[in-house]
């Protein structure tokens, strides 16, 4: 029977063999023969592959990252941002020629419409940036509304070029707003991460001298944020973009399901966790809540990987860089003794917990000068060129349709409506939802 699973269904004697694949997959559709009536019930996706890539390979065992087949190292120590974006949405390296037209064609876009700059003038003062930027890009497909012709192989260009251009724009003018700086346009003559600090810090001069050091870092930082196979977000611009939205809209939702502080919330998480804490002596007392169950030890932990997270090991070289050209994080030590004492205590051993992406990144962030609210978006501007390479290839995926799961009904069954005052008067507490902390007083402003 070789590689081979063999299901049996005991109610019929129905069997089936399936092959095993060599990536260790075996197809639904031998449920679907044995009964088409069976689902798997998958809670989270645990164990389901919800599509074929060839984008973005991970072995979570062995801790390995591989873009279209390039280690992730290579590409952090060789490679640019905009050349990843490229090889991620076309599949290949750009040719030097090809190269110079990406890099323009991305130069060119970095502008937006005056009525992007007005719309996003009209938030609350102390709007969220990430919450800024979500509504923003969504927005955008009211600008261009021939992107709803995804199947314009044009078309469709055009908008990953706007998105991929677009998104240091609206994250800097997310963060200009939020502290009441006049925004600063782009200047086409910097490269991609260089513009986006000159549009975050430039004060009043007509340039603006970004330290090489830091503008290398936080590219590096865009090339290891740019993909990362079905992640949360991910999975919900894929979801969307089956409903064959246009790419605004599905890229808000993405960013949308980024936002979130179990994803690329992660980071900011982080940063505030290491800051309650405070001191190098009080990690062992923290470690013990976490392993009461009173919080996660932010930034460790992931799905897939049960070693270290390879990008979690170069953003530890990146910050070694970055603290020498702009002096320490004081938050450094606390993070160095909580990691040494996660990966010495046996419940994280046991559970295979170890440091992700999201642990380092948001010290570096830190140093540099980006405010806390700006790190999940500094995590938004590179994983667009992962959604929406994910997106053209699920355009051109024929095994795949409108993302439709099926679900495990566990309600009420029929009963008669009653008028209301015929209803009890006890409330039915939802059983599934978990026990958790109030909000803080500071976290609910009070508004009309
Ligand atoms: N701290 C403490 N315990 C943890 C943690 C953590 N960070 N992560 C997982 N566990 C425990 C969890 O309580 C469970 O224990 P038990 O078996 O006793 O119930 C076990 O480990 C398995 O956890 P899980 O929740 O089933 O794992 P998951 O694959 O569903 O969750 C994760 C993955 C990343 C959401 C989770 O590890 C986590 O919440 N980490 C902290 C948040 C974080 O750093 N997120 C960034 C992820 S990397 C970048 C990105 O994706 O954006």
């Amino acid at each position: 029977m070789g590689d081979s699973i063999t299901l049996t269904d005991n109610r019929t004697g129905t069997t089936v063999t399936v092959p095993i694949e060599a990536d260790d997959t075996i197809p639904s559709s031998a449920l679907r023969q044995l009964d088409p009536n069976l689902r798997v019930y998958d809670p989270s996706f645990v164990s389901t592959a919800s599509c074929a890539s060839r984008i973005t390979y991970v072995d979570g065992q062995q801790g390995v990252l591989r873009y279209r087949g390039y280690p992730i190292e290579q590409l952090a120590e060789r490679s640019s941002y905009l050349e990843v974006a490229y090889l991620l949405i076309h599949g290949e390296l750009p040719s030097a020629e090809e190269l110079v037209t990406w890099r323009h064609e991305i130069t060119v876009h970095t502008y937006v419409h005056e009525n992007v700059k007005h719309f996003m003038q009209q938030f609350q003062y102390d709007a969220h940036p990430m919450g800024m930027l979500v509504s923003t890009v969504a927005a955008l497909s009211t600008f261009y509304p021939e992107a709803k012709y995804i199947f314009d192989a044009e078309v469709r260009h055009k908008q990953i070029v706007r998105l991929i251009a677009k998104m240091p724009t609206l994250a800097a003018f997310a963060h200009r707003f939020s502290v009441g700086m006049p925004f600063v346009y782009p200047d086409n003559d910097l490269d991609y991460a260089t513009n986006f600090l000159s549009m975050m810090w430039r004060v009043g001069v007509p340039a603006y001298e970004a330290d090489p050091v830091l503008a290398r870092a936080l590219d590096v930082l865009f090339i290891l944020h740019a993909d990362h196979e079905q992640n949360c977000s991910t999975t919900a611009m894929r979801t969307v973009g089956s409903s064959h939205a246009d790419p605004y809209s599905a890229t808000a939702a993405a960013a949308a399901a980024l936002y979130g502080p179990l994803h690329g919330g992660a980071n900011e998480a982080v940063i505030r966790m290491l800051g309650r804490i405070a001191s190098v002596e009080a990690v062992p007392a923290f470690l013990e809540t976490v392993k009461r169950g009173e919080g996660r030890l932010m930034g460790f932990g992931h799905r897939v990987y049960k070693h270290y997270d390879p990008r979690a090991s170069i953003v530890k070289q990146t910050a070694d860089d970055v603290f020498a050209a702009v002096g320490t994080n004081p938050l450094l030590d606390v993070a160095l003794a909580l990691e040494e004492a996660a990966l010495a205590d046996d419940y994280f051993v046991e559970r295979q917990l170890y440091p992700n992406v999201d642990f380092y990144s948001g010290l570096i962030y830190q140093a540099m000068g980006f405010p806390l609210e700006m790190f999940t978006v500094l995590f938004a501007i590179p994983r667009t060129a992962g959604w929406l390479a994910h997106w053209v290839e699920l355009l051109g995926d024929r095994e795949q349709r409108i993302a439709r799961p099926r679900q495990r009904y566990t309600g009420a069954g029929e009963r008669p409506y009653l008028p209301a005052g015929e209803r009890g008067t006890g409330e039915a507490p939802d059983a599934t939802l978990p026990p958790t902390a109030a909000a803080p007083a500071e976290a609910r402003p009070r508004r009309l």
